[in-house]
């Protein structure tokens, strides 16, 4: 089993349950500063209802997941290349066709999405809000969940929903805390200690802090310019903070070479 995991890339998993907490951007500047260090890299979207991943990079894919499945084509036919190392699987933009794939077919793409990992050292999948089965069997696929969090307590109470599901559907120990948009670092650690708080309280096992990300007005603005904000705004706050938890990625673990 270490075996066969050892020869994919490893897969990282990003969810929020509530939507607008910058998951998105997230896996993209994630994805990006990856890339950056010499890894190669594979950002997945993984949101079948509104995927929007090639929207926010300025990308126009030519074809998508859903229309290589329905052709019978392999699914790596819809990998494009955005950056050096850095490749993207475009979802079905703004379209829904993918909404309400049956199990089969998402045990389907999730294998080939496995099979595309082989070429890579990380596959980054940004997954649909919410909590749907195609959510939470990819959640429950991948090395590491890293659950983006932001201060509102909907998004509160929507991450401690993903990750107590989380623990029921594959490994607790595998989920991981991201605070975005934290007005400090201190206030983004009393949103990470409120949630940690409450996993400790009721789910038994406390989930690490992966990074804290500072709310950060050039965000907004290499969104807008559709440029990632690694090459936009390469040393503003919330750049530093997302190579800070790019480092801690690269830290090796049981499932790494
Ligand atoms: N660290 C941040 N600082 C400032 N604004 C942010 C930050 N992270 C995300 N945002 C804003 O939040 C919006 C929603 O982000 P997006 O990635 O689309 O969220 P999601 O995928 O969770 O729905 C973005 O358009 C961006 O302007
Ligand atoms: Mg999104």
């Amino acid at each position: 089993m270490i075996a066969a995991i050892a020869e994919t890339g490893r897969l990282v998993a990003i969810a929020s349950g509530k939507g607008g907490v910058g998951k998105t951007w997230f896996s993209a500047t994630l994805a990006d500063g990856l890339a950056r260090t010499g890894r190669r890299v594979l950002l997945v979207d993984w949101d079948f209802g509104l995927a929007n991943l090639d929207v926010q990079l300025g990308l126009t894919p030519g074809c998508d997941m859903m229309q290589v499945l329905r052709r019978g084509q392999p699914i790596a036919d819809a990998i494009i290349n955005f950056a050096p190392r850095l490749d993207i699987l475009a979802g079905s933009s703004g379209t829904g066709a993918m909404a309400g794939l049956d199990t089969e077919t998402l045990d389907h793409l999730l294998a080939a999405v496995r099979i595309c990992a082989q070429d890579y050292d990380y596959v980054i999948c940004d997954l649909a809000a919410g909590l749907d089965q195609g959510v939470r069997r990819m959640a429950a696929a991948a090395d590491l969940l890293l659950v983006v969090v932001t201060d509102e307590p909907t998004s509160l109470t929507d991450a401690y929903a993903v990750l107590k599901l989380h623990g029921r559907d594959g490994d607790a120990g595998r989920g991981e805390i991201i605070v975005n948009r934290a007005k400090s670092p201190p206030s983004g650690t009393r949103t990470y200690a409120t949630l940690a708080h409450a996993c400790t309280a009721f789910l038994g096992h406390t989930p690490p802090l992966a990074g804290i990300i500072r709310n950060d007005e050039r965000v907004p603005d290499s969104i807008r310019r559709q440029t990632p904000l690694l090459t936009r705004h390469p040393n503003c706050p919330a750049a530093q903070d997302v190579e800070a938890v790019v480092q801690r990625l690269l830290i090796p673990t049981r499932v790494d070479r």
